[in-house]
């Protein structure tokens, strides 16, 4: 019994941090959306591919919109100085620079993004 109780209650945790941001089919395939969430400004990318990748929308070099980013081959490239970060995880390619990645998923046709608990 204080098993399940403890596990719903870290299923509850996890449920609360999960929020619906948009319909996926209405992310431009190839691009980016910059969304506000829970205080944080989060680019979400829809590739030609069809997968979705959240990242921080503020590029970590000098704050770029990586929302306006150009995206392709599993990259976006920052616009204002082209660093480029993969999608996947948010780790630089030609950088050290690296930007915070989001678990994100697609149910019932919603794109559900996963923050932190902090
Ligand atoms: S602000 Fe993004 S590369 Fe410089």
């Amino acid at each position: 019994m204080l098993n399940t109780t403890m596990q719903s209650r870290a299923e509850a945790r996890a449920l609360a941090n999960r929020v619906a941001i948009a319909r996926a089919e209405l992310l431009p395939a190839g691009q980016g959306r910059c969304f506000s969430i829970g205080g944080r400004k989060i680019a979400v990318f829809r590739t030609r591919a069809g997968r979705i990748h959240a990242l921080d929308a503020a590029c970590p070099h000098r704050g770029g919109p990586l929302a306006d980013g150009i995206v392709g081959a599993g990259v976006v490239v920052c616009p204002l100085h082209a660093y480029r970060f993969r999608l996947e995880d948010g780790s630089g390619v030609d950088t050290e620079c690296t930007v915070r990645s989001y678990p994100v998923e697609v149910v019932a046709g919603l794109v559900i993004v996963e923050l932190p608990a902090d």
